[in-house]
C-alpha cells in the first residue's frame, strides 16, 4: 500500500460555506490518496463521525474502512444538506462516493450499513481535534475557510489569517499549507508571513467545485492548478491527486489565485452577455433558446453557462466579481467590462420585475403574486445572493403581496414566510413568477394551478416551464428572452 497521507482540513468555524467546501476536499483527498482526514474545530457534531471513522492511522481495509466510509458517507450526506430539500441529490451523492470507496477498497458486504449508520445528532466521540491539533502531525494541511466580502468589496481574509496564525507554531517541519480558499492575488505570501516559518511551503491550489455537485466535481475536475514557486512541493501536492484524472497546471501562487477569479468571472460574463442577449431578443423578436443553440454548436462558444435567468447569485459569482473589480483597482487597472457584467446582473433582478409588473399591465400594488424558488439556483438550500430573493424583495417594495414555495426553503427570508407547498401560493393569485430551475416545477398540476389563480398569467425567469403547453390551458405565458 502507498504511504498513508494523512491530510488536515484547517477550518475554523462553524459556517455553511466551509463545511461544504471541507467535505468536498475531505472526500476527494481521501478518494484520491488513501488520505487520512484529521481535523477539525467547533463542528465536532458532524466532523466527529468523519474523522472517528477514518480516524488517525487505522489501518485501511476490512471492518475499518467499512466503518470509515459510513462515517464518511453520512458526513457528506449531511453536509450536502440532506436534512432540507436536495435530499435526494445529497443522498445519491454520498451513496456513489461511498460505493466508488468499496468498491475501490473491496468492502462490499458491509455496504448496507451506509443506509442506516450515522446518527446526526449523536454526541460527537471524543478526540476531534482543533485546527492546531490537527495540523501538527499533517503533512498537508489543507486552509478552505470562507473569505467573505469586505464593506469596500475586497476579500475579507481575516478568518485565513487567524487559522494560519493557529497553526503556524505547530506545523511539522517540511508541511505543506495548500490554500484552497478564493483569496486575492498575494494572500500566498500573506500566509506565508502570518506563518512565520521557513521549512513551510505555502501552495495556492484553488477549486472549482459547484454547491451540490462537489464531490463529483472533485473528482472529475477540468483542471488541478497547482501555484508555487517550490516545484518539489507542488509535485507533492499533485501527487495526492493520483487517481484523478485531469490536465493539472503547475504555476506561481499569484498566477494559480488569478485563475480561480478569471474563471468565476468569465462564467458571470458569459450569463450576464446571454441575459443581455436575451432583452436584443425580445426587442427583435428572436427567440433566445434557438439562439444560444445556435451559438453553443461552436466549439469556441460551447453551451454551457448560457442559460438566461434571473441574474447570477450565490456565495462565490457576486462576492468573487467585486473582489476581482477591486484588486484590478488596487493595482490600477479599472476593469470596466467586468463592472459592466455586474451592472447588467442587477438590472437583471428589475427587469424580471418589470416583466411582472407588465404581465398583470399595471402597478403592483396589492397585486398577488405567487413565487416559485428562492435558492440561488436548483439542488440546494441555499438563499445567499439569491436572484430570486432579490426579486421577491424588489416585488415587496413595489407593494405586491408576495407568497413563495421553495423545496428547499422554510424560514423566513426576503420578506416572505415560505408556503409549504406549491399550490397553496397560488390560490388567489394574479400572477405566478418562477425564479429557480427546480424540476419538480416543470411537473406540477397546470389544471390545477389554474383553477386556483385569479388570473391565469406566468411569468417564467428560468425558461423552465413547457409555454406552449401552458398557452393550451390558456395561460399567459412570459419567458426570458423568448
Ligand atoms: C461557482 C462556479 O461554477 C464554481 O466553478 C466555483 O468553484 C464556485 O462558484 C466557487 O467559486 O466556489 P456555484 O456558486 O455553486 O459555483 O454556482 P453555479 O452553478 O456556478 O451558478 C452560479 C449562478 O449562475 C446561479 O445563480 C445560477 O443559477 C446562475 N447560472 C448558471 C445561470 O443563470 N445560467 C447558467 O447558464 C449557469
Amino acid at each position: 500500500m502507498p504511504f498513508l497521507v494523512k491530510v488536515a482540513e484547517a477550518m475554523i468555524s462553524h459556517v455553511d460555506y466551509t463545511r461544504y467546501h471541507l467535505i468536498g476536499h475531505s472526500m476527494g483527498g481521501l478518494v484520491a490518496r488513501h488520505a487520512c482526514v484529521c481535523a477539525v474545530e467547533n463542528d465536532a457534531e458532524w466532523i466527529g463521525a468523519l474523522t472517528h471513522s477514518i480516524c488517525l492511522g487505522a489501518p485501511l481495509g476490512g471492518a475499518p474502512l467499512a466503518k470509515a466510509v459510513r462515517g464518511a458517507s453520512a458526513a457528506l450526506a449531511k453536509l450536502l444538506r440532506l436534512q432540507e430539500g436536495g435530499g435526494a441529490h445529497a443522498l445519491h451523492q454520498a451513496d456513489w462516493i461511498a460505493g466508488r470507496l468499496s468498491g475501490r477498497f473491496d468492502v462490499t458486504d458491509e455496504n448496507n450499513a451506509l443506509k442506516t449508520g450515522y446518527d446526526p445528532v449523536a454526541p460527537p466521540p471524543a478526540g476531534v481535534r482543533g485546527a492546531a491539533g490537527a495540523a501538527e502531525v499533517c503533512e498537508f494541511s489543507y486552509l478552505c475557510v470562507p473569505t467573505p466580502q469586505g464593506d469596500d468589496g475586497s476579500a475579507d481574509l481575516s478568518y485565513i489569517e487567524a487559522v494560519a496564525r493557529e497553526i503556524g507554531p505547530v506545523l511539522p517541519s517540511e508541511a505543506v499549507v495548500v490554500n484552497k480558499s478564493t483569496v486575492p492575488v498575494g494572500s500566498t505570501r500573506v500566509v506565508e508571513r502570518v506563518l512565520g516559518r521557513d521549512d513551510v511551503v505555502v501552495v495556492s491550489n484553488p477549486e472549482f467545485l459547484r454547491e451540490g455537485s462537489a464531490v463529483h466535481d472533485f473528482l472529475n475536475p477540468d483542471r488541478i492548478v497547482i501555484g508555487s514557486d517550490d516545484q518539489s512541493a507542488a509535485v507533492r501536492v499533485a501527487s495526492l491527486y493520483i487517481g484523478v484524472t485531469a490536465p493539472i497546471i503547475v504555476t506561481d501562487p499569484a498566477s494559480a489565485e488569478t485563475i480561480k477569479y478569471a474563471s468565476n468571472a468569465f462564467l458571470a460574463t458569459k450569463i450576464s452577455f446571454v441575459n443581455a442577449i436575451a432583452a436584443v431578443c425580445e426587442a427583435v423578436g428572436a427567440d433566445v433558446k434557438d439562439v444560444v443553440l445556435g451559438m453553443g454548436y461552436d466549439k469556441r462558444i460551447g453551451h454551457e453557462f448560457l442559460k438566461p435567468g434571473p441574474g447570477w447569485g450565490g456565495s462565490c459569482f457576486p462576492k468573487d466579481s467585486r473582489a476581482l473589480v477591486h484588486i484590478a483597482d488596487d493595482a490600477g487597472y479599472s476593469f470596466d467590462l467586468l463592472s459592466g457584467v455586474i451592472t447588467v446582473n442587477e438590472d437583471q433582478f428589475h427587469r424580471v420585475v418589470a416583466k411582472v409588473r407588465a404581465a398583470v399591465g399595471g402597478p403592483l400594488d396589492g397585486v398577488k403574486v405567487a413565487v416559485w424558488g428562492l435558492t440561488f439556483k436548483a439542488r440546494t438550500d441555499d438563499t445567499r445572493d439569491s436572484p430570486a430573493v432579490r426579486i421577491v424583495e424588489l416585488l415587496g417594495e413595489q407593494g405586491a403581496d408576495v407568497r413563495a414555495y421553495d423545496p428547499a426553503v422554510k424560514g423566513p427570508i426576503g420578506g416572505v414566510v415560505p408556503l409549504s407547498d406549491p399550490y397553496s401560493v397560488c390560490d388567489g393569485a394574479d400572477v405566478l413568477v418562477v425564479l429557480t430551475e427546480w424540476d419538480e416545477f416543470r411537473w406540477l398540476d397546470f389544471d390545477k394551478v389554474a383553477g386556483l389563480m385569479a388570473a391565469s398569467r406566468v411569468v417564467d425567469a428560468r425558461n423552465l416551464l413547457d409555454k406552449p403547453a401552458l398557452e393550451r390551458r390558456g395561460f399567459t405565458y412570459v419567458g426570458i428572452g423568448r
